[in-house]
């Protein structure tokens, strides 16, 4: 075969290697759990991972990844609104932002979607927790999604005595049932849910289990293991999603 020819069939392998593989009408993968669960760093880490693979993957976070998610993560950490009301109006047109701008398209071109927080944040935060009404929430959270459920939703559970003691430096504080949580404070300030009394977290957490409940989208796992086995058992549910999507198996080989 002539030199040239020979080339140019290379550089034909090259750029097919390259290119990012996509998935039929898109895939949304979300991240759901209490404070200091270790959420964050499993998306990024699985986000990662999906790249690496050569998957046209992307990664948002809520409230964020939008000018709009922007200001409402940081009135969030500053502010003592009263109202569960109020505030779930905020994070739906935080929520509702960024389906338009960036999700929905993303989903529309097959690409992966890993969101850090979605639909069922609201539910455990507003809902659970500070006692907003759940039927009114889940309608909220269609109408800024147009019902758009995730493919996948990882909860990442663990007893809030051990994931506050993670975020915290004063631990010893959570012992007492209406004692405040020690205030962790991160570069935006403070974390106003983070100070919540452990009440508060618990009824997150029996939020999130119960709502597990309802639907096979959920892959509860416990967060009390290294991340490495984290990471690995997100990861062997999402090749097998992948691979019912007409992924070839060969991709996760590399
Ligand atoms: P963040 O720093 O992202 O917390 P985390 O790392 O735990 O995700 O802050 C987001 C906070 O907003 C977090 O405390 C959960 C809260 N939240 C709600 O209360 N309702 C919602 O619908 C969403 C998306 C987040």
């Amino acid at each position: 075969m002539a030199g040239k020819q020979q080339e140019e069939m290379d550089f034909g392998a090259e750029a097919e290697r390259m290119q990012k593989r996509t998935v039929e009408g898109g895939l949304l993968i979300t991240f759901e759990g209490g404070e200091g669960v270790g959420k964050s760093t499993q998306a990024e880490r699985l986000f990662h991972k999906l790249q690496s693979f050569g998957i046209d993957t992307i990664h948002c976070q809520e409230p964020g990844s939008s000018d709009l998610g922007n200001n409402v993560r940081r009135w969030i950490k500053r502010s003592n609104s009263s109202s569960p009301l109020a505030e779930t109006l905020l994070f739906e047109a935080a929520r509702a932002q960024l389906m338009f701008e960036t999700v929905r398209p993303a989903l529309d071109r097959g690409k992966v979607v890993v969101l850090d927080r979605y639909i069922d944040s609201t539910l455990a935060y507003q809902g659970y927790a500070r006692g907003g009404d759940l039927k009114t929430i889940k309608q909220l959270n269609d109408i800024a999604t147009a019902g758009f459920n995730p493919h996948l939703t990882v909860l990442l559970d663990l007893d809030p005595k051990l994931s506050l003691a993670r975020v915290s430096n004063e631990p010893d504080l959570f012992s007492a049932q209406d004692g405040k949580a020690a205030t962790r404070v991160d570069d935006e300030g403070q974390r106003r849910f983070e100070e919540q009394p452990l009440k508060f977290h618990q009824n997150i957490r029996k939020g999130y289990l119960e709502l597990s409940k309802t639907d096979p989208r959920w892959c509860v796992i416990k967060a009390d293991q290294a991340g490495h086995r984290i990471a690995d058992a997100i990861l062997k549910r999402v090749r097998r999603l992948l691979i019912e999507r007409d992924i070839p198996e060969s991709l996760f080989k590399r």
